[in-house]
């Protein structure tokens, strides 16, 4: 049976590799925080189910080399995926010295857990396309310069470019997944999708009068997330490590998406106004849905993110399945559930 140890259990992506790997056989070790309430909503459905007595959980702080390296020395997987992050780009600006130190300097500290390791591990590393910024291609892939434009960004270029150079000098298998944004119903709740279908749920059971977002002009690759971990798992069992994109190949708007998510409500919304002035309006009966707060302007934007991950098709046979409308389709009736019910279960 193999051995996953997998850093970030307790959020999006976290969980959604835990299920995969288990339905693959593996003995799932998952890191978990100490926090004062508990925060393990995504992996609850795993734990408390006895059939997964092969899911188990690790106190640990990707700023603790000293448990980190402990970790590695008494588990010995055979794969570690390192997800954990601080991983909001607009929260970086505000804490930036504490994401350099988890998202850059924490890969750091388990590479080189992983290299004094007797055994083999494969190592994979959660990039972001966030890497690509202020873009220098139209359509970024693998050979795409960075050019990054937050904190989180510049440490995930520094976490990137350590794994390629524990790969290269201590021949490491240590992959790259450059992964585009992918949402879920099982997003945090501030990142702009989450935030629209959370609030379009909310404002149609009379909970909320309107949703207040930023860059409404922002362009987007966004798939789903249980397809991109599938995509993780690929590049470790593929016989060399390597760095590889996935992504969409589509980009829409932040306004694109908040359209077609009240679409799904039966709402149209009509835009007024420009910048911080525009409105968005519900057609039928004129009410404000939507307004404009310049406090969620990012002070360095990224504008536009579109991805090509043709590498990843052709070596690892891996291909977006869910579209742009099965997303929003997907996170918006979930959240309509999740609104009625209140003690929802994610699926
Ligand atoms: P997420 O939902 O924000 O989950 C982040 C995870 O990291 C949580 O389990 C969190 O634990 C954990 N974590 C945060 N700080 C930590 C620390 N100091 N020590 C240990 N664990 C810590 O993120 P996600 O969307 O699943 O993304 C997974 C990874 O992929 C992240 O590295 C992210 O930067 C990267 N990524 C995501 C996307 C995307 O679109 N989702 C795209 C590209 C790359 P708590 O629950 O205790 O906070
Ligand atoms: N969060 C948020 N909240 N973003 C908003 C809002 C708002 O109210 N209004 C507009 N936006 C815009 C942001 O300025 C950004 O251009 C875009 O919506 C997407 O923002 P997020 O959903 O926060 O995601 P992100 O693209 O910054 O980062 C996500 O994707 C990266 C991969 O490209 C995160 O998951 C990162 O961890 C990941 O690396």
């Amino acid at each position: 049976m193999k051995k996953a140890f997998i850093t970030g259990v307790t959020g999006q992506d976290g969980s959604y590799l835990a299920e995969l790997l288990l339905t693959k056989g593996y003995e799932v070790w998952g890191l978990v925080r100490r926090t004062s309430v508990f925060n393990r909503e995504r992996i609850e459905h795993i734990y408390l189910n006895k059939k997964n007595e092969n899911f188990k959980m690790i106190y640990g702080d990707l700023s603790d080399s000293s448990n980190l390296s402990g970790i590695i020395y008494e588990l010995e997987p055979d794969e570690v995926y390192n997800l954990a992050a601080q991983s909001h780009v607009g929260i970086s600006f505000e804490i930036p010295e504490y994401t350099s130190d988890v998202v850059g300097t924490g890969t750091v500290r388990l590479l080189d857990a992983i290299k004094k390791s007797k055994k083999k591990i494969k190592f994979y590393q959660a990039s972001s396309s966030e890497i690509f910024g202020k873009v220098h291609e139209k359509i970024q892939s693998e050979s795409t310069p960075f050019y990054p434009r937050s904190p989180y960004a510049c440490s995930k270029a520094f976490a990137f470019y350590i794994t390629r150079n524990y790969r290269e000098a201590y021949n490491l298998f240590a992959a790259n997944g450059i992964l585009f944004n992918h949402e879920s119903p099982r997003r945090g709740e501030n990142f702009v999708t989450r935030k629209i279908t959370l609030s379009i749920a909310r404002i149609i059971k009379g909970l909320q009068n309107e949703l207040t977002l930023g860059n409404l002009d922002a362009k987007r690759d966004w798939g789903y997330a249980p397809d991109y971990v599938e995509g993780m798992w690929r590049m470790l069992q593929h016989n060399k490590p390597d760095d590889f994109v996935l992504a969409t190949g589509e980009t829409h708007t932040v306004r694109e998406f908040v359209e077609k998510s009240f679409n799904i409500a039966n709402i149209d919304i009509q835009w007024e106004g420009k910048g911080a002035n525009e409105i968005g309006i519900n057609k039928s009966n004129g009410d404000v849905l939507v307004k404009v707060s310049e406090k969620y302007f990012r002070p360095s934007e990224v504008d536009i993110l579109q991805g090509n991950s043709e590498k990843a098709k052709t070596v690892l046979g891996w291909e977006n399945k869910t579209t742009f409308d099965q997303l929003i389709e997907k996170m918006v009736n979930a959240d309509i559930d999740y609104v009625n019910k209140y003690n929802f279960i994610y699926k």
